[in-house]
C-alpha cells in the first residue's frame, strides 16, 4: 500500500455536487480537515440539472405557505413511504438553507418588491420554488464551489472511486481512488467519509443524468456492508426530449409546465383531466376553466399538469401506448400558445436555447415533443435522519446517493433542497463522530491490494467482452424491464439478463495503456450499474403493489395495509444482494395531524 499515493484527511466527501460541497463547506468550517473527490471536474455535477428551482417554504410570494405545508406536500408526494423525520428536518430547514446560500452570493429572481421570486411545481401547493430562469442549480453549484475555493478546501478532480477502506472493525476509514488521467492509484485516509455521489440513471437508457450517473456511491456503500432504501422507486421525468434521436433524454424543466405549459396529445386534447388519481382529487381542478384560473388564484384547484411526477410520466406513456402520441413518440408540450415570447424567453431561457440549437424548434411559437426519461433515483443509503449515518460507522451520505427523504416519489425541486439541508447536517454528523474516535483508523492494507488488483485484472484476461456492448445491453434490459411500468415476468426476466451481464462484465477485456483509458474506466463503472440495477430489481419483484416510482400492472393499486407500512431494505449478505422488509416507524402525533389538516 505504501507504494500508492496517499493522502490523510479527517473527512473525505465522495462527489462535488451540491450536498458534497455543501457537506465540505460545513466539515472545514468546523475545522476539519477536508477533500473533496470527484469523477469529472468541479462544476459539473448533475445538480444542474435540477434547473427549475430549490423548493423552500419562504413564503415570500405565498405567505400563507409553512414548513408544516411543505411536510405535507412531501408526504403525499412520496406516497408516505418517505422517512418522515427527514421530510420534516427537510421542510423545516429548508428555507434557511436557501437564505444562507444567498448570503454567499446566489442570485435569484425576484419580487416586484424585491423578495426571492418563486414558481410553481408539480404537487407543491404553493409557489415555493426558489430559482433564477431555469438555471437554478448552476447557481448553486457556481455559489458552493466559489465557497468551498474560497475556504481552501482541497479538491481531487478526475478521481473516480472504485472501494471504501474498512479498518478490522469494519469501520469505513477512507477510499482507494483511480486518477482517470494517469491510471493510477490513490488512496485516502479519512476519520469520516461522506458519500454524495449522486444518481444511478445511465444504468437506462433514456436518461437526464450525464455519464458520471453510474450509481458508484450506491454500489461504494453497498460493498461496504451499509443497507440501502427504496431503490424500487425510480422517478421518470416525465418532460425529456424525446427526438432529434441524439438529445432523447436531455431534461426540459417541470418550470415550463410551473410557468403555465399545458400538455396535449396528437389530437390536440389536454389529456391530463383523464388521468386525475383517487388520491389527489380533491386538489385538482377537473375543467380547464377552473385549472387555468389557480395560476392567479390559489384557492382553486391545481392544474392536472402539476401533478407530482409519476402520475404525469406514467399518463404521458399511457397516451403514447395508447396510439395517441406525437410523430418521434412523446407528446406536446405547449407554453407558446399560454405565455408571451418575451415571458418565455426571460423565464425559460436554457430552454428557449436548448431547443433552438438541438431541435431547430422555436418554443415561444411552437410545441416541444416530450417523454418520460430517467432522472432520479429516490433509493438509495439508509441514513440516520438527523446525521446522515448510514448502518456502517464512519460513513454518511447525503443527497440523491441517500434514500429515505423522498419516499416513493420526488417532488421537483426537493432536490436541490434536499443536497442544501441534508450536506450540512451529514457535514456535522461526520465532524461529531470522527472528533469522537479514540484513535484514528488505519485501512486494512489487504482491503487496498484486492481491490487495485481486481480493478487491473481487465487489462490481463483476454476476455471476449466490450463494455460499451455490456453496457448498452444494461440499458437496453433496464428500459424495457424495469421502467414505467414494471410486471413480475418483465422483472425476473430482468435478473435472468442481470445475471448474464455479471458474467459478461467479469469477461471484459480492455486494450491500451492505463492512461486515460475510457473503456477500462467504464469496466469499472458496469460494476457499480450491476449492483444498483440488480438492487432495483429484486426490491422491485418485492414490492408487490403500485406506489410512486414504481408501477407494477400484475399489481396496479397501492396496498396500504401492507406494502404501505414497509420500506425494501437492500443489503450484502455474504456477496448475495437480498432485500428485506422493514416496517416504517411510526410518524409522531403531532406530524400525523399535519397530514390529515385541510388544505
Ligand atoms: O424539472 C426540473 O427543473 C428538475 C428539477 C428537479 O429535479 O428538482
Amino acid at each position: 500500500m505504501s507504494d500508492y499515493e496517499t493522502h490523510t484527511f479527517d473527512v473525505l466527501v465522495i462527489g462535488a455536487g451540491g450536498a458534497g460541497l455543501r457537506a465540505a463547506v460545513e466539515t472545514e468550517a468546523a475545522g476539519a480537515t477536508t477533500a473533496v473527490v470527484c469523477k469529472s471536474l468541479l462544476g459539473k455535477a448533475h445538480t444542474v440539472m435540477a434547473e427549475g428551482g430549490i423548493a423552500a417554504a419562504l413564503g415570500s410570494v405565498w405567505p400563507e405557505d409553512s414548513w408544516q405545508v411543505h411536510f405535507r406536500d412531501t408526504m403525499r408526494g412520496g406516497k408516505m413511504l418517505n422517512n418522515w423525520r427527514m421530510a420534516q428536518l427537510h421542510a423545516q430547514e429548508s428555507p434557511d438553507r436557501v437564505l444562507e446560500l444567498e448570503s454567499w452570493g446566489a442570485l435569484f429572481d425576484r419580487t416586484p418588491d424585491g423578495r426571492i421570486l418563486q414558481r410553481d411545481f408539480g404537487g407543491h401547493r404553493y409557489a415555493r420554488l426558489a430559482h433564477v430562469g431555469d438555471h437554478t442549480g448552476l447557481e448553486m453549484i457556481r455559489t458552493l464551489q466559489d465557497r468551498a475555493v474560497a475556504a481552501g478546501i482541497e479538491v481531487f478532480m478526475e478521481c473516480k472511486i472504485i472501494r471504501l477502506l474498512t479498518d478490522p472493525s469494519g469501520a469505513v476509514c477512507g477510499a482507494l481512488g483511480l486518477w482517470r488521467e494517469s491510471g493510477q492509484f490513490v488512496v485516502f485516509h479519512a476519520k469520516a467519509v461522506i458519500l454524495a455521489s449522486g444518481g444511478i440513471g445511465k444504468t437506462w437508457k433514456f436518461t437526464t443524468n450525464s455519464w458520471e450517473g453510474t450509481g458508484d456511491g450506491h454500489a461504494l456503500a453497498l460493498w461496504a456492508g451499509a443497507e440501502l432504501v427504496d431503490m424500487e422507486c425510480i422517478q421518470f421525468h416525465p418532460t425529456g426530449m424525446i427526438w432529434p434521436a441524439s438529445a432523447r433524454g436531455l431534461l426540459v424543466t417541470e418550470a415550463v409546465r410551473g410557468d403555465g405549459g399545458i400538455l396535449k396529445n396528437r389530437d390536440g386534447e389536454r389529456f391530463m383531466f383523464s388521468y386525475i388519481p383517487e388520491y389527489y382529487a380533491d386538489e385538482t381542478a377537473d375543467t380547464i376553466e377552473e385549472a387555468d384560473k389557480w395560476y392567479d388564484d390559489k384557492t382553486f384547484r391545481r392544474p392536472p399538469e402539476l401533478l407530482p411526477r409519476d402520475e404525469v410520466a406514467r399518463a404521458v406513456n399511457a397516451e403514447v401506448k395508447a396510439g395517441r402520441g406525437s410523430p418521434h413518440g412523446g407528446v406536446y408540450l405547449d407554453i407558446a400558445s399560454r405565455r408571451s415570447p418575451e415571458y418565455i424567453r426571460r423565464r425559460l431561457p436554457s430552454m428557449y436555447q436548448q431547443f433552438k440549437e438541438l431541435a431547430d424548434v422555436d418554443i415561444t411559437t411552437q410545441m416541444m415533443e416530450i417523454g418520460p426519461t430517467c432522472h432520479y433515483a429516490m433509493g438509495g443509503v439508509r441514513v440516520e435522519a438527523d446525521t446522515e449515518a448510514s448502518t456502517v460507522p464512519g460513513l454518511f451520505a447525503a443527497g440523491e446517493v441517500a434514500g429515505g427523504m423522498h419516499g416513493a416519489n420526488r417532488l421537483g425541486g426537493n432536490s436541490l433542497s434536499d443536497l442544501l439541508v441534508f450536506g450540512r447536517r451529514a457535514g456535522i454528523g461526520a465532524v461529531e463522530y470522527a472528533r469522537g474516535l479514540q484513535h484514528p483508523p488505519v485501512p486494512d492494507p489487504g482491503e487496498v491490494e484486492a481491490a487495485a488488483a481486481a480493478a487491473l485484472g481487465f487489462f490481463d484476461h483476454g476476455g471476449p467482452e466490450n463494455p460499451y456492448a455490456v453496457h448498452q445491453d444494461l440499458q437496453e434490459a433496464m428500459q424495457s424491464l424495469v421502467g414505467i411500468i414494471r410486471t413480475e415476468a418483465d422483472l425476473v426476466r430482468a435478473v435472468e439478463l442481470l445475471d448474464e451481464l455479471d458474467g459478461r462484465a467479469r469477461a471484459v477485456a480492455v486494450e491500451g495503456p492505463r492512461q486515460f483509458n475510457p473503456a477500462w474506466h467504464l469496466a469499472l463503472d458496469l460494476q457499480s450499474m450491476l449492483a444498483v440495477a440488480r438492487a432495483t430489481t429484486l426490491a422491485a419483484i418485492a414490492r408487490r403493489e403500485s406506489r410512486g416510482g414504481h408501477t407494477r400492472d400484475d399489481y396496479p393499486d397501492p396496498d396500504p395495509e401492507h406494502f404501505g407500512k414497509l420500506n425494501m431494505v437492500v443489503r450484502l449478505d455474504k456477496g448475495t444482494v437480498t432485500v428485506t422488509e422493514r416496517p416504517i416507524p411510526p410518524m409522531p402525533d403531532e406530524l400525523a395531524a399535519l397530514l390529515a389538516a385541510e388544505r
